[in-house]
């Protein structure tokens, strides 16, 4: 077996130099080869194969139900689809809570699927898990802030980190993450100045949805993003197909965006 084609091109140590750098970090969901080769040829750096596909694709009202073979199916899919990008799937719920051991076999059957890192949500209860996966040659991205996995307990999809204990938390389970080996990490609908907090304290990249500029990249659901996702879009979305007469264009101008600085703009941050 050649190692080149099971390598990917873009690495965490290009990502960990492009946050030192100062260049934004492009990322995108996608679930099937066609929207993966999108992305790729349109210059995303970072695919999630995200449980958002719970929603988006599968019509539930939550991610909770998504299973360990829904998200490798979609992660096979993606990697026939491209080529440079880095390929995170996201661990479902139920997937990695119980043990350490129990994560580690779920994460092997996504890495397996053709994942070169796994996305578990969650703070300092997945500290143990984190050290665990990547002591074992697993690349783990956390996820803090608005987990939706969490959306039972946190009564909705509300922005996180709003007073100073949730927000102090945030800091030290960004902190504990990155101590424990985590590669990346998720910020998800959190303020500003929480992020700012959390940059001062880690020195991985972060990747915001909904948690402002100062993020090292930024990531959107692909639907949200086109602008096909119906009901009511949350602050921190923007349509990229409004201004584009292609996916590809407005995947572009996505990227584009992003490394420029233009999105988020103030209007999409809490
Ligand atoms: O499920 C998902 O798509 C995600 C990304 C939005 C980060 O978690």
């Amino acid at each position: 077996m050649s190692t080149h084609t099971t390598l990917t091109s873009i690495t965490l140590p290009q990502l960990a130099e492009m946050h030192r750098s100062g260049e934004k970090i492009a990322v995108l969901t996608a679930y099937d080869a066609s929207f993966a080769a999108l992305c790729d040829s349109n210059g995303v750096e970072v695919i999630i194969v995200g449980d958002s596909l719970g929603m988006v694709l599968q019509g539930h009202g939550s991610t909770l139900p998504v299973t360990l073979s829904d998200i490798a199916y979609h992660v096979a899919a993606v990697k026939r689809g491209c080529r440079r990008p880095l390929i995170i799937a996201d661990m479902p719920f139920g997937s990695f809570q119980e043990s350490p051991e129990q994560a580690f076999r779920n994460a092997v059957v996504l890495m397996s699927a053709g994942a070169h890192m796994v996305k578990l949500e969650g703070g300092n209860l997945m500290v143990e898990t984190t050290q665990f996966l990547v002591h074992r040659g697993i690349p783990v991205c956390g996820h803090l802030g608005l987990t939706p996995q969490s959306v039972n307990s946190l009564g909705g999809y509300k922005i996180q980190g709003r007073n100073e204990e949730q927000a102090q938390q945030l800091v030290e389970d960004a902190a504990t993450l990155a101590a424990a080996g985590a590669g990346l990490l998720v910020l998800e609908a959190i303020p500003n100045s929480v992020t700012s907090r959390i940059f001062k304290q880690i020195s991985i990249p972060t990747i915001g949805i909904g948690a402002g500029p100062e993020c090292s990249g930024q990531v959107l659901v692909l639907h949200d993003m086109l602008g096909i996702t119906p009901g009511k879009k949350a602050r921190f979305v923007k349509d990229f197909m409004a201004e584009s007469s292609s996916i590809g264009g407005a995947i572009a101008a996505y990227v584009k965006a992003v490394k420029e600085g233009s999105y988020p703009a103030p209007g999409h941050c809490y």
